[in-house]
């Protein structure tokens, strides 16, 4: 039986994934801001042994016709926010094991800066960080708060490919592991060890040294969501661990299939690279009391919040179309994602989709067996490597999934009873290195070697 590796999604603010779920009476979320929230939602998952905890990020807000709407305020919806680094920072002392996955843009800040960031929280965790590599679907507010200028769709994906050359350089290319020799009658770092860097691409410069020395695991472990086409040649290229969104074994077969094949012509081993499917799971002892549970948790969602939402992600206003339009005749330079996966559809369809779903897949809604049972099969038809667990409420959906679904995935042999590797890389990648693999495009800068 397959090994799943399992990681749970949430992100420091009061809704996400284009849902607005923060009413429902059992939700926790709206305490996002508070660091208790936090400890206890990670040693959920630490005492179950899950791989990580993920932290979402976005920049921007919600803009129809240059407005933030009201209804953004009145639910929430996208702001406010605080930053998944500091909070990752603040819950390394909280735990041991669990890996601490955070988003970082490449869009608006300087690689040299964000290198030093991770590098800390990569230090101080002892190698359990993870770092998801987005370029910002909602880029365009984002770049009237930073006063940088609109920058297209694939455009930011070649300026990603740059961002990564710089931090690779730092992480991988500038301190060797063993610089450090703190000896007191000697030397502090061993000079010969230390390397100058010099970067000049199309988009970032960057000339000298590195802040951080060497981490445990040298450059975090790389996730990546993109799933344009641009968007997963460069998680083929890049990424470790791809977040695949979508449903059923056909849809999630295909995006694996895809991006391993683009691993291939980046030159890389395409099992290195684990596929985790983003899946929310609705969990109940009966399918009817599942099924129940579901409804009344999108009703605790009002109507109004799609419209803002869908423009949260697309900067499109689908209440200005005729609900019969098809979802090809739209573009954006936002998320392309958010129209390609609606094709056949209407903006009607995709309306109604949107309030039960937002950016997720449809919800797998059933009893614990049912659930462990389309996990199984997806994970065996669709080649997936296991699962990113999206809750609905939290902590509430966490230990549901814990207390139900997880029992029955381990007496199959099919997840772990405790932690065995000490890095987040050893435990994901599996190839008894805390260091990326020679095939990596990261591992080139090593040139000391
Ligand atoms: C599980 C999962 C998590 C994601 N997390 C983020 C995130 O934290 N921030 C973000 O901007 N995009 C996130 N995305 C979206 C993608 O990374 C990507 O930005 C989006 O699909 C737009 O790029 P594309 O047009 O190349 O698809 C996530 C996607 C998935 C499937």
């Amino acid at each position: 039986v397959k090994q799943l590796h399992v990681g749970v999604f949430d992100n420091p603010q009061a809704n996400d994934t284009g849902m607005a779920l923060w009413r429902h009476p059992e939700n926790q979320r709206m305490h996002f801001d508070r660091l208790d929230y936090w400890t206890e939602l990670a040693g959920i998952c630490e005492e179950a042994h899950l791989d990580f905890l993920f932290l979402a990020d976005a920049w921007g807000w919600a803009e129809i016709n240059g407005e933030r709407p009201d209804i953004c305020s009145v639910e929430g919806l996208e702001l406010p926010r605080l930053d998944p680094a500091a909070m990752a920072a603040a819950l390394v002392p909280k735990t041991t094991h669990l890996g601490l996955v955070i988003t970082a843009a490449t869009t608006f800040e300087q690689p040299y800066s964000l290198a030093r960031r991770l590098a800390t929280i990569d230090q101080i965790s002892d190698g359990r960080l993870g770092w998801n590599i987005v370029t910002s679907g909602t880029a365009d507010t984002a770049a009237l708060a930073f006063g940088t200028a609109q920058i297209k769709h694939d455009d930011r994906y070649d300026m990603a490919d740059d961002f990564m050359e710089v931090v690779y350089k730092l992480w991988e290319g500038c301190w060797e592991p063993d610089a450090l020799v703190r000896d007191k009658a000697g030397v502090f770092a061993d000079p010969k060890k230390v390397h100058r860097i010099d970067h000049d691409g199309p988009f970032f410069t960057s000339h000298g040294w590195g802040n951080a020395a060497s981490t445990p695991q040298g450059t975090p472990v790389l996730f990546q969501a993109g799933s344009s086409g641009r968007g997963r040649r460069f998680g083929a290229t890049h990424g470790e661990c791809i977040f695949l969104s979508g449903s059923g074994v056909e849809q999630l077969g295909g995006y694996a299939t895809a991006v391993r094949e683009e691993a291939v012509n980046a030159g890389r081993d395409p099992q290195s690279l684990k596929a985790l499917a983003g899946v929310t799971v609705v969990v109940a002892p009966t399918r009817e009391a599942a099924q129940r549970k579901h409804e009344e948790i999108l009703a605790s969602q009002t109507p109004e919040i799609t419209v803002a939402s869908y423009a949260w992600f697309t900067g499109l206003d689908l209440s200005s179309y005729d609900p019969a339009t098809p979802m090809e005749e739209l573009h954006t330079e936002m998320s392309q994602t958010q129209i390609e996966r609606f094709k056949g559809q209407t903006v009607g369809d995709v309306l109604r989709a949107w309030h039960r779903h937002g950016v997720r897949a449809e919800a797998i809604v059933g009893s614990p067996e049912d659930v462990a049972d389309e996990l199984c099969v997806l994970a065996e038809g669709a080649d997936v490597d296991g699962f990113l667990i999206t809750p609905l409420i939290q902590p509430g959906s966490t230990v549901d999934f814990i207390e139900h679904v997880l029992p029955i995935l381990k007496k199959r042999g099919a997840f772990r009873s405790g932690y065995e590797e000490h890095t987040l890389r050893e435990r994901l990648i599996g190839q008894g290195s805390p260091r990326l693999p020679d095939d990596h495009p990261g591992a080139r800068h090593r040139h000391w070697s």
